[in-house]
């Protein structure tokens, strides 16, 4: 098999994984991501899970076109079902879904989580509600990026757990605690504007962020000039959400 190209997305995410990591890619599809990883030698070990058995067959061809079979194992299995201790998975890709099925995802294996150093997500929307699971689980965004490719934008949520980050003396978490020192620290908060925007994203204000709340903007200036004048609590819903993104954009 030829070596692989990723798209620009898959790229990004391939990015965040660590040499030497051993991958789990959830919902991996082609398996494309491990089979790039494992061809660059920055991986020796993924598993490639994946609940649809279409996807998994053409997943599990590539993997054995490529004579990665040893290396790569396709699972067909819901979630993180596709992980099993003996596996020693330290990180853990899902990308391309929807933010809210990332978060089901974890929520229901999160068992698993318990020796995964990194979280690398990249959620096609409903960001703020994945933001909101990392935070009450305990686990630090510790970088974020957002792209564009092929009209949609897209961003990637780098998070790591809080205990790795407790043990790591040198490691200091890139977003700042709410309590007053790490070790007394059980809970990162975040801000509404963080888990909307992104700690990172909304810092960094890059011009791909500007025209992604930009875009946004503009449909919610549309929605509000058809809202009826009857509509109070709806029409300052959106109001709110315009200021909140007026505000981020100054
Ligand atoms: C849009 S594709 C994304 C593929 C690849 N991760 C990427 O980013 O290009 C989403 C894949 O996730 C799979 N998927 C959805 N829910 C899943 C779950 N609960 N467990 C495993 N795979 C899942 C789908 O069948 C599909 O193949």
């Amino acid at each position: 098999m030829n070596e692989i190209k990723l798209s620009k997305r898959l790229k990004a995410v391939a990015d965040y994984v660590d040499n030497g990591a051993r991958l789990a890619d959830i919902g991996s599809d082609h398996a494309y991501l491990p089979t790039y990883l494992m061809q660059k030698a920055v991986i020796n070990f993924a598993v490639a899970g994946e609940v649809v058995k279409g996807p998994f067959e053409i997943a599990k061809n590539h993997v054995s076109e490529a004579y990665l079979s040893d290396r790569i194992q396709v699972r067909l299995a819901n979630g993180l079902g596709a992980i099993e201790n003996t596996d020693k998975i330290d990180t853990i890709v899902i990308a391309g879904m929807g933010g809210i099925l990332i978060s089901e995802i974890l929520e229901a294996g999160k068992e698993k989580l318990s020796h995964v150093k990194r979280l690398i997500l990249q959620p096609n929307n409903h960001e703020e509600s994945l933001r909101q699971w990392l935070v009450n689980h305990q686990f630090v965004i510790k970088n974020e990026e957002i792209l564009l490719e092929a009209g949609k934008f897209y961003e990637i949520i780098v998070a790591e757990p809080l205990s790795k980050l407790m043990t790591e003396p040198s490691a200091k978490p890139s977003v700042s605690l709410s309590a007053d020192s790490m070790a007394s620290a059980s809970r990162i908060e975040l801000s509404l504007n963080d888990l909307t925007f992104g700690p990172f994203l909304s810092k960094e204000k890059s011009i791909i962020f500007q025209q992604k709340w930009q875009k946004e903007l503009n449909t919610l200036n549309k929605i509000i000039a058809r809202l009826p004048e009857e509509q109070v609590e709806k029409r300052q819903e959106v109001l709110n959400q315009i200021a909140r993104i007026e505000e981020v954009l100054r």
